[in-house]
C-alpha cells in the first residue's frame, strides 16, 4: 500500500517478504538491483536489521528521528539482498508523519519491537519521475498497480529524506534534505562529506532522476529576464521574481521565497506545469547558499541536460 510520510508518500511492503517487496519494483517499474529503505516504528528495532552501528548512528537517531534523515548502516546477517540490491549495507528511518508511525507501530504487533520487523518504501512514483506528496499524486501515477492509498492530506517536507551513510569509517551525504549538512554536523562534530567514487549506489542520485514530461530548463535569476524573452511561447514558469506585466507564458507560478516552503510546494508546482499544455517549463533558480542546496539538487535532476 502506499502511504503519507513527512517527506513524500511511500509504496510499502513487507520487508521480511521477498514477493511483496518485489512488487513494489514492479508497480514502480524500478530495477531490481535497487536498494529500498526500510522504515521502522520504533528506533529500537535498528538492532534488528543493522550490525555494527556506530555511536554517531545512536546521537544522529536521538537527535532526528523520528524525522526525514535515513542511515545507511551495515546490514545485519539475514538482511536479504533484495532490500540493499546485493550491498553490505542498509538504509533505514523512522519518519514522523502520524499516519507512517501509526501504520508502522501496528504493523507487526505489540511484540513489534523485538523482532525484525518494517516496510520497504521506495517514493510511491513511477521509475524516474517526480515523487508523490499527496494521494492523488499517487494514484496519478501508479493507478490500479497500487491497492490502497492512506490519505494523509499534502507532504509538509515535500522532499525526500536527507541520506547519511554511516557504514564506513567517514560519514558520508548521500542525498541533501530537509535536515542540512549544518545540522548533521552539529550533532555529528565534524561536517559530512560528499559523496566519493567508493560510496554506497544510490539511484536517487543520478542524473536526471525525478523528472516531468516535459523538458525543464533553470536560469539564474542574473539572467532572468532574457532566459524569459527567449523562451518558448508555450512556456510554464515557476519564479521567484515577479511576473513581468503582459506576460504571455501558458502557466505561471510564483514560487514561495523560504526554502522550506518552496520544497515542500515544488513537486505539486512542477506537476501542475507539466499538464498546463506547456512544451516547455522554466525555472529561476533559487540563490546558491546553503538553505537552498536540497531544492537546487532536486532542481538539478529533473531539468533535462
Ligand atoms: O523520504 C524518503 O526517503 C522517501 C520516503 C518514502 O521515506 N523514500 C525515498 O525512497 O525517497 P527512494 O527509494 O525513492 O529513494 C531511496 C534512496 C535511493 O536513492 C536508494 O538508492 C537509497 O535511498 N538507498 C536505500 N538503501 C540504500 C543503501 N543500503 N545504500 C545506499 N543507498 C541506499
Ligand atoms: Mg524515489
Amino acid at each position: 500500500m502506499a502511504f503519507p510520510t513527512e517527506t513524500v508518500y511511500g509504496l510499502g511492503a513487507d520487508a521480511t517478504n521477498p514477493a511483496a517487496v518485489a512488487r513494489i519494483f514492479s508497480a514502480k517499474g524500478r530495477p531490481a538491483d535497487h536498494p529500498v529503505i526500510v522504515h521502522l516504528g520504533h528506533p529500537g528495532q535498528v538492532a534488528h536489521w543493522a550490525r555494527d552501528v556506530p555511536d554517531e548512528a545512536k546521537r544522529l537517531i536521538e537527535t532526528f528521528w523520528p524525522g526525514p534523515l535515513t542511515l545507511v548502516l551495515r546490514r545485519a546477517s539475514g538482511v536479504g539482498d533484495y532490500l540493499t540490491g546485493g550491498q553490505d549495507t542498509i538504509g533505514l528511518r523512522v519518519p514522523s508523519h502520524p499516519v507512517a508511525l501509526a501504520l508502522l507501530r501496528e504493523f507487526g504487533g505489540a511484540e513489534a519491537e523485538r523482532h525484525r520487523v518494517g516496510l520497504a518504501a521506495p517514493s510511491a512514483n513511477k521509475f524516474g519521475r517526480i515523487s508523490p506528496t499527496t494521494a492523488a499524486h499517487v494514484r496519478d501515477d501508479l493507478g490500479d498497480e497500487v491497492d490502497l492509498v492512506l490519505d494523509g492530506g499534502t507532504c509538509e517536507v515535500g522532499i525526500e529524506s536527507t541520506i547519511l551513510d554511516l557504514s564506513r569509517r567517514k560519514a558520508v551525504l548521500l542525498r541533501p534534505g530537509r535536515i542540512s549538512a549544518e545540522q548533521l554536523r552539529a550533532a555529528l562534530g565534524s561536517p559530512p562529506a560528499a559523496p566519493d567514487a567508493l560510496a554506497p549506489r544510490a539511484p536517487g542520485t543520478l542524473e536526471s532522476h525525478y523528472a516531468p514530461h516535459q523538458p525543464l530548463r533553470l536560469a539564474t535569476s542574473e539572467g532572468w529576464s532574457q532566459a524569459l524573452h527567449k523562451a518558448s511561447p508555450r512556456r510554464a514558469v515557476l519564479a521567484l521574481s515577479p511576473r513581468p506585466a503582459r506576460d504571455a507564458s501558458v502557466m505561471w507560478i510564483d514560487a514561495p521565497q523560504q526554502p522550506h516552503d518552496y520544497a515542500r510546494d515544488l513537486y505539486a508546482n512542477l506537476r501542475a506545469l507539466d499538464v498546463s499544455g506547456c512544451d516547455e517549463i522554466l525555472v529561476e533558480a533559487p540563490p546558491a547558499t546553503a538553505e537552498w542546496i536540497a531544492v537546487r539538487d532536486r532542481l538539478g535532476r529533473a531539468r533535462s541536460g
